[in-house]
């Protein structure tokens, strides 16, 4: 094990990014990433999808079961509910990008061959990540980037990032070397698992208004 600590300082998945291309190159390329471990267990890549010219791009942790299953963001339960809760506030989903800030699912099991349990990625497994992301806000060039929860925070503008300070305010921050638009508010599975649902989502549905104003 001497030489594990360097190892894990070479997390990347720079040299997996192709030199040239859009969207379906970065998808291609996204699909035999290695940069990190945590396409060993995963089923596969789920690389962001939707419109290449969206105004609005979706940043959520990483995927989950059925993502990982179905090879696309944001198709569970937690994508059913940021569904209604984008309509609710008056965002076209045709003018908006989802993606997450890490490509692989992380997941643990309590024992083999039960159900897989969402495991949070280390701030390693997000850095290692971060290229997909910065190539695909280099290529959509949103007017805004909603920010879902901690991690995609913490992925795009650093540790020190707190949702429950920041949420539904415009942030106006350089990212990737480039000056970003920012609306960060709760991750829809916080929506799910909270005591009281309904105030929760409201307060998405509220965040989001902030942003579709943004837009206006
Ligand atoms: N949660 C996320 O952060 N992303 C998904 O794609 C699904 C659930
Ligand atoms: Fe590559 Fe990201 Fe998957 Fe790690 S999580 S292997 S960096 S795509």
């Amino acid at each position: 094990m001497v030489s594990s600590r360097a190892h894990e300082d070479a997390y990347t998945a720079e040299p997996f990014l192709p030199d040239r291309g859009g969207l379906p190159a970065l998808r291609r390329a996204a699909a035999g990433c290695r940069g990190c471990p945590l396409h060993r267990d995963a089923t596969q890549t789920v690389f962001g999808t939707g419109n290449a010219h969206a105004s609005v791009m979706l940043v959520g942790e990483q995927p989950g079961d059925q993502e990982d299953r179905q090879g696309k963001p944001f198709v569970g339960p937690a994508g059913k509910l940021l569904d209604r809760a984008l309509a609710e506030a008056g965002i076209d989903p045709d003018d908006t990008y989802v993606t997450n800030a890490v490509k692989h699912f992380k997941f643990t099991r309590a024992e083999p061959r039960k159900r897989r349990i969402h495991k949070a990625p280390t701030l390693r497994e997000m850095t290692a990540c971060g290229p997909w992301l910065a190539a695909e806000l280099a290529v959509v060039e949103p007017e805004l980037i909603v920010v879902l929860g901690a991690t995609a925070g913490k992925a795009l503008l650093g540790s020190s990032f707190r949702v429950t300070r920041v949420r539904g305010t415009v942030l106006e921050e350089e990212i990737h070397g480039r000056p970003e638009r920012l609306v960060p508010t709760v991750h829809p599975s916080s929506v799910l698992r909270s005591d009281d649902r309904q105030a929760a989502y409201r307060g998405l549905v509220a965040d989001l208004e902030v942003a579709a104003r943004t837009l206006a």
